[in-house]
């Protein structure tokens, strides 16, 4: 792992061969946290996980083990794993499913064991048909080899493992959706409260609901300790973290790097990272977390990869993904595609984030192809701020899930840092990027 001295930790054992096997997995220390975690007490690996200030990889950085620690007494208890991976330019989880299945297993096993769950499942993207094969395949030699199913490993601990393809629905990302999805019902997000799966999820029973990658750190911790995981990083953004790097950069990938250690000026331009932006042209403006979030500019290029220090600076690391805009970027453009894409997955259950993402789709592409109007400027402002009141981050909580509060993000974040740019399309009639 390029720029500290932090190891990699979920991508280890990516890139050598047949990764997503089990003999490669085994001869690299594979279920070797496992077999650790089964012979600790469930409560003393939650204390590890709390330990380790392990955040959310998913989206919302909530605290694992805090999670975990909330989980409902009634019984059966659930863990689902989030593989739903749907949002544009993230591409961790895919990576993850497809490189190294078994890691995510194990991680599986040890939360399932940790939190007494009856039985687990990992909810797929429907689309990832090649992870789909790998990680099914890894889940039958995870049988096999006495990893998952009765009296795992000797222990005593049983769990089955169920791999869930999803039907091609971004919203089934959102857990409560996905629980739906899972219960074989239309995946529409639940309403609150219940806040939490933890008090009532699948089947109306406690569940834990992670993330891909939330779970593929936990052989890790279990093996070398939450306070040696706590140690990388600064203070809650603990460990090191995927960050899926895309748009105008010379090596977009995926890189894992130690959190908070490692600014978005190291990301994007290190020779070892992003390389730089595409051309050598300058930089506009980046995504700092995934399309729900408010864009950053050049002048942001020094904040460190910390959860807490870009939610100060008013946007989010959310799902870890980084999209860089150079100076040929279009920003109406680049708005109008991902506000295309929130109405198009709006569930439909909510009147502003249904009727509102529609009034900016038709609005954003008015203004881009040419028939835009001055007053439509103080339309799109009006239009958000009846989906998000204030405006203001994080959004606030009009509708059943956070998909329609998110939708203005990346109008705001073009009007403010680009409004002249809106302005010359109206006044030359078109884009001028074109
Ligand atoms: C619209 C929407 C889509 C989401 N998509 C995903 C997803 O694809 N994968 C994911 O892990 N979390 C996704 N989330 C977040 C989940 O609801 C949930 O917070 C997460 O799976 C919890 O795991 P974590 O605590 O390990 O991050 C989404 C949330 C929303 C509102
Ligand atoms: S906010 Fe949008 S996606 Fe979420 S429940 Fe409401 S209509 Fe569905």
């Amino acid at each position: 792992m390029p720029l500290t001295d932090a190891p990699a930790i979920v991508t280890a054992r990516l890139g050598g061969p047949e990764s997503w096997s089990l003999p490669a997995y085994l001869a690299r220390g594979g279920y070797q946290g496992l077999r650790k975690a089964l012979t600790m007490k469930p409560e003393d690996i939650t204390a590890e996980v709390l330990a380790s200030s392990l955040l959310g990889r998913g989206g919302a950085g909530f605290e694992a083990g805090k999670k975990w620690s909330m989980l409902a007494k009634a019984r059966p208890a659930y863990l689902v794993v989030n593989g739903d991976e749907s949002e544009p330019c993230t591409f961790k989880d895919h990576m993850l499913i497809e490189g190294d299945p078994h890691q995510i297993i194990e991680g599986t096993l040890i939360c399932a064991y940790a939190i007494g769950a009856a039985q687990a499942f990992i909810f797929v993207r429907g689309e990832f048909a090649l992870g789909i094969e790998r990680l099914t395949a890894a889940v039958d030699e995870a049988y096999r080899h006495g990893a998952i199913g009765n009296d795992i490993f000797g222990s005593g601990f049983s769990l089955d493992l169920v791999v869930h393809p999803g039907a091609g629905a971004y919203i089934c990302g959102e857990e409560t959706a996905l629980l739906e999805s899972l219960e074989g019902k239309r995946g529409y997000p639940r309403e609150k409260p219940p806040w939490f799966p933890a008090v009532k999820g699948l089947y109306a029973q406690p569940t834990i609901v992670n993330n891909v990658e939330t779970m593929s750190n936990l052989p890790w911790i279990v093996l070398n300790g939450g306070a040696e995981f706590a140690a990388l990083g600064v203070g809650r953004s603990a460990g090191t973290r995927i960050f899926s790097l895309s748009g105008h950069v010379n090596r977009p990938a995926n890189y894992e790097v130690e959190m908070s250690k490692v600014t978005f000026r190291d990301l994007i331009y290190d020779p070892a990272l992003g390389g730089g932006v595409r051309n050598g042209a300058q930089l506009k403006a980046f995504v700092p977390g995934g399309v729900s979030a408010p864009w950053f500019g050049p002048d942001q290029l020094d904040m460190p990869l910390d959860q807490d220090a870009v939610g100060k600076a008013g946007s989010m690391l959310g799902s870890g993904s980084v999209v860089v805009m150079d100076e040929t970027t279009c920003m109406v453009r680049a708005a109008w595609r991902i506000t295309r894409f929130f109405h198009r997955e709006s569930c439909g259950q909510c009147t502003p984030c249904r009727e509102g993402g529609g009034w900016l789709d038709k609005v954003m592409r008015r203004i881009e192809t040419g028939a835009g109007r001055e007053s439509d400027l103080e339309l799109l402002i009006d239009v958000c701020d009846n989906i998000a009141p204030g405006l203001r981050w994080p959004p606030a909580k009009t509708t059943i899930c956070v998909l329609g509060p998110s939708i203005p993000s990346s109008i705001t974040s073009a009007l403010n840092m680009f409004r002249d740019e809106f302005l010359l399309h109206i006044k030359e009639g078109g884009c001028p990027f074109a």
